[in-house]
Protein backbone atom coordinates (compact mmCIF):
# COMPACT_ATOMS: atom_id res chain seq x y z
CA UNK A 1 0.00 0.00 0.00
CA UNK A 2 1.44 3.95 -0.84
CA UNK A 3 -0.32 5.81 2.29
CA UNK A 4 0.14 9.63 2.27
CA UNK A 5 0.60 11.61 6.00
CA UNK A 6 0.33 15.27 5.75
CA UNK A 7 1.61 16.90 8.35
CA UNK A 8 4.73 15.43 9.11
CA UNK A 9 4.88 16.62 13.00
CA UNK A 10 4.51 14.70 16.55
CA UNK A 11 1.52 12.79 15.09
CA UNK A 12 2.48 12.29 11.62
CA UNK A 13 6.30 11.80 11.46
CA UNK A 14 5.73 8.46 13.75
CA UNK A 15 2.92 7.45 11.61
CA UNK A 16 4.93 7.38 8.59
CA UNK A 17 7.18 5.61 10.06
CA UNK A 18 5.34 2.74 11.83
CA UNK A 19 3.82 2.33 8.20
CA UNK A 20 7.00 2.63 6.43
CA UNK A 21 7.94 -0.69 9.37
CA UNK A 22 5.11 -2.02 8.40
CA UNK A 23 6.07 -2.60 4.98
CA UNK A 24 4.47 0.08 3.27
CA UNK A 25 5.38 3.22 0.83
CA UNK A 26 4.80 6.58 2.51
CA UNK A 27 4.89 10.03 0.92
CA UNK A 28 4.80 12.66 3.70
CA UNK A 29 3.41 16.11 2.86
CA UNK A 30 4.20 19.10 5.18
CA UNK A 31 4.65 23.03 4.35
CA UNK A 32 7.68 23.29 6.51
CA UNK A 33 10.45 22.79 3.95
CA UNK A 34 13.17 22.96 7.10
CA UNK A 35 11.15 19.64 8.17
CA UNK A 36 11.12 18.26 5.26
CA UNK A 37 14.73 18.77 5.02
CA UNK A 38 15.26 16.94 7.90
CA UNK A 39 13.09 14.44 7.28
CA UNK A 40 14.92 13.32 4.03
CA UNK A 41 18.53 13.66 6.05
CA UNK A 42 16.81 11.09 8.81
CA UNK A 43 17.35 13.76 11.14
CA UNK A 44 14.74 13.21 13.76
CA UNK A 45 13.07 16.09 15.54
CA UNK A 46 10.06 14.37 16.81
CA UNK A 47 11.71 12.49 20.22
CA UNK A 48 9.79 9.06 19.89
CA UNK A 49 11.17 8.33 16.59
CA UNK A 50 15.06 8.32 16.98
CA UNK A 51 17.40 8.92 13.88
CA UNK A 52 18.39 5.30 13.61
CA UNK A 53 14.50 4.36 13.45
CA UNK A 54 14.26 7.37 11.30
CA UNK A 55 16.93 6.40 9.07
CA UNK A 56 15.63 2.67 8.17
CA UNK A 57 12.42 4.08 7.36
CA UNK A 58 13.82 6.41 4.25
CA UNK A 59 14.63 3.86 1.58
CA UNK A 60 10.30 3.73 1.72
CA UNK A 61 9.38 7.52 2.93
CA UNK A 62 9.45 10.28 0.59
CA UNK A 63 9.05 13.67 2.41
CA UNK A 64 7.85 16.72 0.61
CA UNK A 65 6.18 19.52 0.25
CA UNK A 66 4.24 18.85 -2.71
CA UNK A 67 0.80 17.71 -2.42
CA UNK A 68 0.79 16.04 -6.03
CA UNK A 69 2.89 13.80 -4.95
CA UNK A 70 -0.20 12.38 -2.69
CA UNK A 71 -1.90 11.59 -5.84
CA UNK A 72 -0.53 7.37 -6.02
CA UNK A 73 -1.46 7.39 -2.35
CA UNK A 74 -5.03 4.68 -1.61
CA UNK A 75 -5.05 6.52 1.91
CA UNK A 76 -3.99 9.87 2.93
CA UNK A 77 -4.13 10.78 6.49
CA UNK A 78 -4.33 14.25 7.82
CA UNK A 79 -2.30 14.89 11.00
CA UNK A 80 -2.11 18.84 10.68
CA UNK A 81 -2.37 21.59 14.07
CA UNK A 82 -5.68 22.13 15.49
CA UNK A 83 -4.69 25.21 18.07
CA UNK A 84 -7.13 28.47 19.42
CA UNK A 85 -6.84 31.62 17.82
CA UNK A 86 -6.11 34.51 20.02
CA UNK A 87 -9.51 34.93 21.12
CA UNK A 88 -9.29 30.96 22.40
CA UNK A 89 -11.79 29.70 19.98
CA UNK A 90 -10.74 26.60 17.04
CA UNK A 91 -8.38 27.77 14.65
CA UNK A 92 -9.25 25.30 11.80
CA UNK A 93 -6.52 27.19 9.07
CA UNK A 94 -4.28 24.60 8.39
CA UNK A 95 -7.18 21.61 8.14
CA UNK A 96 -9.06 24.11 5.88
CA UNK A 97 -5.63 24.73 3.91
CA UNK A 98 -4.53 21.18 3.93
CA UNK A 99 -7.79 19.69 3.05
CA UNK A 100 -8.22 22.52 -0.22
CA UNK A 101 -4.51 21.34 -0.88
CA UNK A 102 -5.86 17.47 -0.76
CA UNK A 103 -8.73 18.46 -2.44
CA UNK A 104 -6.83 19.89 -5.51
CA UNK A 105 -5.08 16.32 -6.15
CA UNK A 106 -7.55 14.16 -4.87
CA UNK A 107 -8.23 10.80 -6.55
CA UNK A 108 -10.96 8.16 -7.49
CA UNK A 109 -10.89 5.30 -4.52
CA UNK A 110 -8.85 7.64 -1.85
CA UNK A 111 -9.64 7.62 1.50
CA UNK A 112 -8.93 10.37 3.67
CA UNK A 113 -8.70 10.12 7.79
CA UNK A 114 -8.55 12.91 9.34
CA UNK A 115 -6.13 12.46 13.03
CA UNK A 116 -6.22 16.24 13.62
CA UNK A 117 -8.04 16.90 17.45
CA UNK A 118 -11.29 18.95 16.79
CA UNK A 119 -14.90 19.42 17.60
CA UNK A 120 -17.69 16.83 17.01
CA UNK A 121 -18.96 17.66 13.41
CA UNK A 122 -15.16 18.81 12.05
CA UNK A 123 -14.68 15.75 9.48
CA UNK A 124 -18.39 16.32 8.18
CA UNK A 125 -19.06 19.86 8.01
CA UNK A 126 -15.71 21.12 7.35
CA UNK A 127 -13.49 18.71 5.60
CA UNK A 128 -16.21 17.04 3.33
CA UNK A 129 -17.01 19.91 1.69
CA UNK A 130 -13.25 21.31 1.20
CA UNK A 131 -12.65 17.55 -0.31
CA UNK A 132 -15.69 17.89 -2.31
CA UNK A 133 -14.66 21.05 -3.94
CA UNK A 134 -12.59 18.42 -6.20
CA UNK A 135 -16.07 17.47 -8.01
CA UNK A 136 -15.90 13.87 -6.24
CA UNK A 137 -18.34 13.20 -3.48
CA UNK A 138 -17.79 11.92 -0.50
CA UNK A 139 -18.57 8.07 0.35
CA UNK A 140 -19.16 7.60 -3.42
CA UNK A 141 -16.13 8.69 -5.33
CA UNK A 142 -13.88 8.32 -2.30
CA UNK A 143 -14.02 7.18 1.35
CA UNK A 144 -13.76 9.43 4.35
CA UNK A 145 -12.74 8.87 8.33
CA UNK A 146 -11.93 10.13 11.53
CA UNK A 147 -9.23 8.66 13.74
CA UNK A 148 -8.13 10.36 16.90
CA UNK A 149 -4.58 9.99 17.53
CA UNK A 150 -3.51 9.18 21.29
CA UNK A 151 0.26 9.60 21.11
CA UNK A 152 1.75 10.47 24.43
CA UNK A 153 5.06 11.87 23.16
CA UNK A 154 7.62 10.69 26.04
CA UNK A 155 5.96 7.46 26.86
CA UNK A 156 7.37 4.51 25.56
CA UNK A 157 4.75 1.78 27.57
CA UNK A 158 2.32 2.47 25.51
CA UNK A 159 3.10 2.65 21.56
CA UNK A 160 1.30 3.26 18.49
CA UNK A 161 0.72 -0.31 17.97
CA UNK A 162 -0.47 -1.18 21.37
CA UNK A 163 -2.18 1.61 22.31
CA UNK A 164 -6.04 1.02 20.46
CA UNK A 165 -7.28 2.98 17.70
CA UNK A 166 -10.60 4.54 17.57
CA UNK A 167 -11.89 4.82 14.02
CA UNK A 168 -15.09 5.85 12.50
CA UNK A 169 -16.19 6.00 8.55
CA UNK A 170 -18.24 8.52 7.10
CA UNK A 171 -20.11 5.28 5.44
CA UNK A 172 -19.81 1.56 5.89
CA UNK A 173 -17.39 1.06 3.24
CA UNK A 174 -15.47 4.38 4.63
CA UNK A 175 -15.63 2.18 7.59
CA UNK A 176 -14.20 -0.83 6.60
CA UNK A 177 -11.13 0.53 4.70
CA UNK A 178 -10.13 2.77 7.50
CA UNK A 179 -10.64 -0.27 9.72
CA UNK A 180 -8.15 -1.94 7.94
CA UNK A 181 -5.75 0.79 7.02
CA UNK A 182 -5.10 0.54 10.93
CA UNK A 183 -4.63 -2.65 11.55
CA UNK A 184 -1.78 -2.48 9.78
CA UNK A 185 0.31 -0.64 12.39
CA UNK A 186 -2.22 -0.73 15.32
CA UNK A 187 -3.32 -3.80 17.18
CA UNK A 188 -6.77 -3.49 18.69
CA UNK A 189 -8.79 -0.70 16.43
CA UNK A 190 -11.93 0.39 18.60
CA UNK A 191 -14.91 0.78 15.77
CA UNK A 192 -17.16 3.43 16.59
CA UNK A 193 -20.32 4.53 14.77
CA UNK A 194 -19.90 8.18 14.14
CA UNK A 195 -16.90 10.46 13.55
CA UNK A 196 -18.74 12.65 15.55
CA UNK A 197 -18.39 9.82 18.62
CA UNK A 198 -14.84 9.38 17.67
CA UNK A 199 -14.02 13.30 17.24
CA UNK A 200 -15.85 13.57 21.01
CA UNK A 201 -14.72 10.93 22.68
CA UNK A 202 -11.13 11.95 21.93
CA UNK A 203 -11.93 15.36 23.73
CA UNK A 204 -13.56 13.29 26.37
CA UNK A 205 -9.86 11.91 26.96
CA UNK A 206 -8.62 14.72 27.49
CA UNK A 207 -10.74 17.14 29.06
CA UNK A 208 -10.51 14.47 31.89
CA UNK A 209 -7.48 14.77 32.25
CA UNK A 210 -7.58 18.27 32.11
CA UNK A 211 -10.26 18.65 35.11
CA UNK A 212 -8.25 16.04 37.23
CA UNK A 213 -5.02 17.95 36.93
CA UNK A 214 -7.07 21.13 37.84
CA UNK A 215 -8.75 19.19 40.99
CA UNK A 216 -5.05 18.15 42.45
CA UNK A 217 -4.06 21.82 41.24
CA UNK A 218 -6.69 23.58 43.75
CA UNK A 219 -5.95 20.69 46.13
CA UNK A 220 -2.15 22.21 45.80
CA UNK A 221 -3.03 25.71 46.88
CA UNK A 222 -5.56 24.63 49.52
CA UNK A 223 -2.87 22.35 50.75
CA UNK A 224 -0.04 25.10 51.06
CA UNK A 225 -2.69 27.05 53.46
CA UNK A 226 -2.99 24.18 55.54
CA UNK A 227 0.31 23.15 55.95
CA UNK A 228 -0.04 19.86 54.90
CA UNK A 229 2.14 18.29 51.59
CA UNK A 230 0.00 17.99 48.52
CA UNK A 231 2.10 15.12 47.53
CA UNK A 232 1.68 13.29 50.46
CA UNK A 233 -1.84 13.60 50.07
CA UNK A 234 -2.03 12.21 46.63
CA UNK A 235 0.25 9.12 47.30
CA UNK A 236 -1.84 8.23 50.30
CA UNK A 237 -5.15 8.33 48.31
CA UNK A 238 -3.33 6.78 45.78
CA UNK A 239 -3.25 3.31 47.46
CA UNK A 240 -6.54 3.01 47.14
CA UNK A 241 -6.98 -0.19 44.62
CA UNK A 242 -10.26 0.95 42.98
CA UNK A 243 -12.11 4.40 42.62
CA UNK A 244 -9.16 6.64 42.47
CA UNK A 245 -6.86 7.46 39.70
CA UNK A 246 -3.80 9.30 40.43
CA UNK A 247 -2.80 13.12 38.81
CA UNK A 248 -0.12 15.65 39.36
CA UNK A 249 -0.27 18.37 41.00
CA UNK A 250 2.17 21.12 38.96
CA UNK A 251 2.89 23.94 37.39
CA UNK A 252 0.08 24.29 34.96
CA UNK A 253 -0.70 22.90 31.75
CA UNK A 254 1.22 22.37 28.52
CA UNK A 255 1.56 20.88 25.16
CA UNK A 256 -0.54 21.23 22.25
CA UNK A 257 -3.30 19.14 23.29
CA UNK A 258 -4.87 19.81 27.24
CA UNK A 259 -4.37 23.30 26.99
CA UNK A 260 -6.34 24.02 24.15
CA UNK A 261 -8.24 20.52 22.87
CA UNK A 262 -10.75 20.91 25.58
CA UNK A 263 -12.20 24.66 24.42
CA UNK A 264 -12.93 23.03 21.16
CA UNK A 265 -15.80 21.29 22.93
CA UNK A 266 -16.71 24.54 25.08
CA UNK A 267 -16.76 26.23 21.75
CA UNK A 268 -18.96 24.02 20.22
CA UNK A 269 -21.16 23.57 23.24
CA UNK A 270 -22.15 27.69 22.95
CA UNK A 271 -24.04 26.12 19.37
CA UNK A 272 -26.49 24.34 21.29
CA UNK A 273 -26.42 26.66 24.62
CA UNK A 274 -25.06 23.97 26.87
CA UNK A 275 -22.69 25.63 29.47
CA UNK A 276 -19.18 23.61 29.64
CA UNK A 277 -18.36 24.55 33.08
CA UNK A 278 -16.55 22.13 34.42
CA UNK A 279 -14.12 22.40 31.25
CA UNK A 280 -14.15 26.04 31.83
CA UNK A 281 -13.64 26.00 35.46
CA UNK A 282 -10.59 23.38 35.05
CA UNK A 283 -8.97 25.60 32.27
CA UNK A 284 -9.23 28.95 34.85
CA UNK A 285 -7.91 26.76 37.77
CA UNK A 286 -4.73 25.27 35.62
CA UNK A 287 -4.26 29.05 34.01
CA UNK A 288 -3.45 30.73 37.49
CA UNK A 289 -0.95 27.92 38.06
CA UNK A 290 2.04 29.97 36.61
CA UNK A 291 1.06 33.48 38.67
CA UNK A 292 0.65 31.26 42.05
CA UNK A 293 3.86 29.48 41.57
CA UNK A 294 6.03 32.63 40.49
CA UNK A 295 4.01 34.15 43.86
CA UNK A 296 5.41 30.97 46.12
CA UNK A 297 9.02 31.86 44.18
CA UNK A 298 8.97 35.41 45.48
CA UNK A 299 7.24 34.57 48.90
CA UNK A 300 10.37 31.27 48.84
CA UNK A 301 13.01 34.15 48.52
CA UNK A 302 11.18 36.55 50.80
CA UNK A 303 11.71 34.14 53.58
CA UNK A 304 15.37 33.95 52.87
CA UNK A 305 15.29 38.09 53.08
CA UNK A 306 15.63 38.22 49.15
CA UNK A 307 13.34 40.36 46.74
CA UNK A 308 12.64 38.93 43.42
CA UNK A 309 14.79 42.05 41.93
CA UNK A 310 18.44 41.44 42.29
CA UNK A 311 18.18 37.93 42.98
CA UNK A 312 19.58 35.16 40.27
CA UNK A 313 17.27 32.25 39.78
CA UNK A 314 18.32 29.00 38.27
CA UNK A 315 15.49 27.57 36.33
CA UNK A 316 15.71 23.49 36.33
CA UNK A 317 13.19 22.19 33.44
CA UNK A 318 11.58 24.14 31.32
CA UNK A 319 9.81 21.90 28.55
CA UNK A 320 6.06 21.41 29.44
CA UNK A 321 6.91 17.87 30.74
CA UNK A 322 9.48 15.29 31.82
CA UNK A 323 11.57 13.95 29.20
CA UNK A 324 10.71 15.76 26.28
CA UNK A 325 11.82 19.43 24.44
CA UNK A 326 8.14 20.33 23.73
CA UNK A 327 7.93 24.08 24.43
CA UNK A 328 4.41 24.56 23.91
CA UNK A 329 2.36 26.53 26.08
CA UNK A 330 4.89 25.01 28.62
CA UNK A 331 3.86 27.14 32.02
CA UNK A 332 7.87 27.76 32.76
CA UNK A 333 7.77 30.34 29.75
CA UNK A 334 5.06 32.18 32.00
CA UNK A 335 6.79 32.02 35.21
CA UNK A 336 10.05 32.70 33.64
CA UNK A 337 9.05 36.00 32.08
CA UNK A 338 6.68 37.24 35.62
CA UNK A 339 10.28 36.61 37.31
CA UNK A 340 11.96 38.37 34.71
CA UNK A 341 9.45 41.66 35.09
CA UNK A 342 9.98 41.38 38.13
CA UNK A 343 13.88 42.20 38.21
CA UNK A 344 15.36 38.73 38.66
CA UNK A 345 18.12 37.04 36.58
CA UNK A 346 17.38 33.66 34.94
CA UNK A 347 19.10 31.08 34.02
CA UNK A 348 18.33 27.51 32.84
CA UNK A 349 19.40 24.45 32.62
CA UNK A 350 17.26 21.95 30.17
CA UNK A 351 18.85 19.22 28.24
CA UNK A 352 15.99 18.86 26.12
CA UNK A 353 15.82 22.61 25.05
CA UNK A 354 18.93 24.22 24.02
CA UNK A 355 17.72 27.20 23.62
CA UNK A 356 15.01 29.87 24.70
CA UNK A 357 14.61 32.42 21.74
CA UNK A 358 11.34 34.22 23.21
CA UNK A 359 13.45 35.14 26.47
CA UNK A 360 17.22 35.38 24.53
CA UNK A 361 18.90 32.76 27.05
CA UNK A 362 20.29 29.03 26.19
CA UNK A 363 20.94 26.19 28.17
CA UNK A 364 23.71 26.08 31.05
CA UNK A 365 25.22 23.38 32.61
CA UNK A 366 23.57 22.36 35.97
CA UNK A 367 26.72 23.21 37.94
CA UNK A 368 27.14 26.78 36.15
CA UNK A 369 23.04 27.59 37.01
CA UNK A 370 23.38 26.44 39.98
CA UNK A 371 26.64 28.59 40.98
CA UNK A 372 25.77 31.71 42.90
CA UNK A 373 22.12 31.52 42.62
CA UNK A 374 20.20 33.00 45.11
CA UNK A 375 17.05 29.92 44.32
CA UNK A 376 16.90 26.88 42.19
CA UNK A 377 13.01 26.35 41.02
CA UNK A 378 12.15 22.98 39.37
CA UNK A 379 9.82 23.32 37.33
CA UNK A 380 9.87 20.24 34.76
CA UNK A 381 11.91 17.55 36.65
CA UNK A 382 13.62 15.53 33.57
CA UNK A 383 15.58 12.31 34.61
CA UNK A 384 18.98 12.03 34.77
CA UNK A 385 19.19 15.49 36.70
CA UNK A 386 21.48 15.32 39.92
CA UNK A 387 18.87 16.54 42.30
CA UNK A 388 21.58 16.05 45.05
CA UNK A 389 23.33 18.38 43.79
CA UNK A 390 20.58 21.11 43.47
CA UNK A 391 19.67 20.50 47.11
CA UNK A 392 22.87 20.84 48.22
CA UNK A 393 24.39 24.00 46.00
CA UNK A 394 20.97 25.99 45.73
CA UNK A 395 20.64 27.87 49.02
CA UNK A 396 17.09 27.60 48.43
CA UNK A 397 14.82 25.03 46.24
CA UNK A 398 11.26 25.70 44.97
CA UNK A 399 10.05 22.05 44.25
CA UNK A 400 6.85 22.43 41.92
CA UNK A 401 6.79 18.81 40.81
CA UNK A 402 7.83 16.93 43.94
CA UNK A 403 10.79 15.66 42.75
CA UNK A 404 13.19 16.50 45.71
CA UNK A 405 10.60 14.30 48.17
CA UNK A 406 12.87 12.23 50.08
CA UNK A 407 16.12 13.73 50.01
CA UNK A 408 17.61 15.03 52.93
CA UNK A 409 17.44 19.06 53.13
CA UNK A 410 15.85 21.59 54.62
CA UNK A 411 15.90 23.94 52.10
CA UNK A 412 13.17 23.62 49.53
CA UNK A 413 9.67 24.70 49.63
CA UNK A 414 7.51 21.95 47.84
CA UNK A 415 4.47 23.54 45.11
N1 LIG B 1 1.37 16.06 20.07
C1 LIG B 1 0.55 15.25 20.68
O1 LIG B 1 0.89 14.70 21.72
C2 LIG B 1 -0.81 14.92 20.11
C3 LIG B 1 -1.49 13.81 20.62
C4 LIG B 1 -2.73 13.50 20.11
C5 LIG B 1 -3.31 14.31 19.13
N2 LIG B 1 -2.64 15.39 18.68
C6 LIG B 1 -3.29 16.18 17.64
O2 LIG B 1 -2.69 15.87 16.39
C7 LIG B 1 -2.68 17.04 15.57
C8 LIG B 1 -1.25 17.32 15.14
O3 LIG B 1 -0.50 17.60 16.29
P1 LIG B 1 1.07 17.55 16.32
O4 LIG B 1 1.45 17.59 17.77
O5 LIG B 1 1.58 16.44 15.46
O6 LIG B 1 1.40 18.95 15.65
P2 LIG B 1 2.82 19.43 15.08
O7 LIG B 1 2.79 20.90 15.10
O8 LIG B 1 3.92 18.70 15.79
O9 LIG B 1 2.82 18.90 13.59
C9 LIG B 1 1.97 19.35 12.61
C10 LIG B 1 2.72 19.43 11.31
O10 LIG B 1 1.80 19.84 10.32
C11 LIG B 1 2.47 20.75 9.44
N3 LIG B 1 1.45 21.53 8.75
C12 LIG B 1 0.79 22.63 9.16
N4 LIG B 1 -0.07 23.04 8.21
C13 LIG B 1 0.05 22.19 7.17
C14 LIG B 1 -0.54 22.08 5.90
N5 LIG B 1 -1.48 22.94 5.52
N6 LIG B 1 -0.14 21.08 5.09
C15 LIG B 1 0.82 20.21 5.47
N7 LIG B 1 1.42 20.26 6.65
C16 LIG B 1 1.04 21.22 7.50
C17 LIG B 1 3.38 21.54 10.33
O11 LIG B 1 4.44 22.12 9.61
C18 LIG B 1 3.85 20.46 11.33
O12 LIG B 1 5.05 19.84 10.90
C19 LIG B 1 -3.32 18.14 16.38
O13 LIG B 1 -4.68 18.21 16.08
C20 LIG B 1 -3.13 17.66 17.80
O14 LIG B 1 -4.12 18.18 18.66
C21 LIG B 1 -1.39 15.71 19.13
Amino acid sequence: MKVGIVGLGYVGLPLAVAFCEAGHEVVGVDVSAQGVEAVRAGDSYVEDVADARLTAALPRLVATTRYAELAKCEALVVAVPTPLTRNREPDLGPLVSSARSIGSVLQHGQLVVLESTTYPGTTREQLVPLLEESGLSAGVDFNVAFSPERVDPGRTDHTLRTTPKIVAGLTPECHRRAVALYGEVCDEVVEVSTPEAAELAKLLENIFRSVNIALVNELAVLCDRMGIDVFEVVDAASTKPYGFMRFEPGPGLGGHCLPVDPFYLAWRAREYGTPTEFIELAGEVNQTMPHYCAEKVAHALNEHSKSVRGSCVAILGVSYKAGVGDLRESPALKIMQILRDQGATLAYHDEHVPALTQLELSSEPLDVVLDGCDAAVIITHHPGVDLQAVVDRAPLVVDFRGATRGLTTSNVVLL
